[in-house]
């Protein structure tokens, strides 16, 4: 029903017809950024092809970037500056197909590129990176201002933050340094905390900019204006009038092409200890002092915070996880995880996982919050959904037969982004009969910027309130290692897989809800 609204009104982002025209002036203007230079690791590998020059290219296109800007890619392929143009220009037109716009390209093209870095090699910094840099800097007139993005595999982190640090590379000379880590930020607390030291060791916290997308996505960030900029709802977002909390993220998509990282990961890491865990802090914090990085930070800080520790020896009261096996997804017959190439056939890595999480503060006490994300489910849908309480004295009890079903808000953050808000009316006609109607607001279809722009963007503007600090990642890490740990210890082959692929998870994950008389909202 909600998608049907947004088409309705429009079509969806994900169905846009024609490209959004963005605002550069004026009072809601998009700022363009200051002059700077780009410089991707791992400038030939998939993440740079599929999200970061994409969204270079659709900035560039709507006159975001700023005139006097370069990209230098870095990467261990030997090629030339003309291969690697010839690469980038195949991968944008690939993501916007009969969109791209030769001008906006002709514009980019020139200031692309590329040099081949061996990542481990200090000389490699001081030598032929440091040289090129110089020189593009004068050319382009950047004025100093550096953005280290590593799209590289993790493992890789540790030897070229150390390389920027020893080098001389990370410091600020002139214009600003800033460094660009994707997620995974580590596997576990301890490793995340010796990637923080390394990161310390060569940058200063205001210069690192740890991506979680989630947090950059234009529906994500609305739900701070919501809660802190109407009067509506603030006084009822706590424990007297919200019965519970449900945070959705599930997909359609399988394992892909990414087997050997997933293996190591699973749903807990790859979604929940970053993505999840954001949510639920910007869903539970308090009002921050101003509307700025630190003081946001701090508020999702004291979030994690206050999360009860997950009792490890009664996990399935509070964690349900499942693997799928085969199944249809639509008509499409797909194969199960284990049979996924690059996949032990005896896996015990989950592809989905259910939690319910409880926050011990004064506004949340008792209000659960339950999560869930996982792979090849029947729809792709991300949301927040508020329940609130029934309302308290039934006055239609001789009148009507069935209870009253509470208020509900959702926030819809992908797809159909916007919001939801179900409400009571009386059903026109009879004498007493209650219909639930359902207000709907949807994203204008030309105002949604891509995640990966908004992280370019801000990074470019020295805005870290969409990225995570040190303590908010070493936070998580320690609330969800303890629950990683025990299932790697206690998860049997024969558990899996144990929801076949295009269901709602598995069964597990239904009895965590019906234990506290709850039931998850439908796909
Ligand atoms: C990534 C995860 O961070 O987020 C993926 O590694 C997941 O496994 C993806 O598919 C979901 O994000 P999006 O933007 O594709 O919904």
């Amino acid at each position: 029903m909600d998608s049907d609204v947004c088409k309705k009104a429009g079509g969806t982002a994900s169905q846009r017809e024609t490209e959004p025209v963005y605002r550069t002036t004026g009072p809601c203007a998009i700022k363009i950024p200051g002059p700077c230079g780009l410089v991707i690791f791992g400038a030939s590998g998939d993440l740079t092809k599929r999200k970061i020059l994409p969204s270079v290219y659709r900035l560039q296109k709507n006159h975001l970037l700023p005139d006097q800007f370069f990209i230098l890619g870095a990467g261990r392929t030997e090629m030339s500056t003309d291969q690697f143009r010839g690469e980038v220009v195949s991968a944008v037109k690939n993501a916007f197909g009969k969109d791209f716009d030769e001008s906006s390209w002709n514009e980019l093209v020139n200031k692309l590129d590329y040099a081949p870095t061996n990542y481990t090699a200090p000389e490699t910094y001081t030598q032929s990176l440091r040289q090129k840099l110089l020189q593009l800097e004068k050319r382009h007139q950047t004025g100093g201002n550096r953005i280290f993005y590593l799209a590289i595999p993790p493992t890789l982190y540790e030897n070229v933050i150390s390389n920027l640090g020893t080098t001389g590379l990370s410091r600020e000379e002139g214009g600003y340094t800033h460094v660009v880590i994707e997620k995974p930020f580590g596997r576990d607390l301890d490793s995340a905390r010796r990637l923080n030291r390394i990161v310390r060791d060569s940058f200063e916290e205001k210069q690192v900019y740890r991506i979680d997308h989630f947090l950059a996505l234009e529906t994500v960030q609305n739900i701070l204006m919501l809660r802190f900029a109407n009067s509506i709802f603030e006084p009822l977002w706590n424990r007297s009038y919200i019965d519970h909390i449900q945070i959705t993220a599930s997909e359609t998509l399988g394992v892909e092409q990414r087997a050997g990282y997933y293996e190591e990961a699973g749903v807990i890491r790859d979604m929940f200890q970053n993505h999840m865990f954001q949510l639920l802090a910007l869903t539970a914090m308090e009002p921050p002092v101003a509307f700025g990085a630190e003081p946001v930070r701090d508020e999702r800080a004291k979030v994690f915070d206050s999360i009860k520790p997950f009792p490890t020896d009664r996990l399935s009261d509070y964690v349900a996880i499942g693997q799928y096996g085969r199944g249809k997804i639509g008509l499409n017959s797909v194969p199960g995880y284990r049979e996924e190439k690059g996949v032990s056939a005896k896996s015990v890595i989950p592809t989905f996982a259910a939690m319910k999480v409880l926050i011990d503060n004064w506004r949340w006490n008792g209000v659960p919050f339950y999560l869930r994300s996982g792979k090849r489910l029947s729809r792709r849908r991300t949301e927040i959904s508020i329940h609130f309480k029934p309302v308290p004295y039934l006055m239609f009890s001789n009148t009507l037969n069935e209870p009253i079903e509470p208020n509900r808000l959702v926030l819809r953050v992908h797809p159909d982004e916007g919001m939801n808000l179900v409400l009571q009316t009386k059903n026109p006609g009879s004498e007493v009969c209650l219909n639930p109607i359902s207000m709907d607001f949807c994203y204008p279809r030309d105002v949604l910027m891509d995640a990966y722009e908004w992280v370019l963007l801000n990074c470019m503007h020295d805005d870290q309130l969409l990225f995570v600090r040190e303590d908010g990642v070493e936070q998580t890490w320690s609330l969800l290692t303890p629950v990683i740990e025990r299932l790697e210890s206690t998860t049997a082959v024969d558990q899996f897989p144990n929801y076949p692929a295009g269901s709602s998870g598995p069964e597990e994950a239904d009895l965590l809800m019906k234990r506290d008389g709850r039931e998850w909202r439908p796909l």
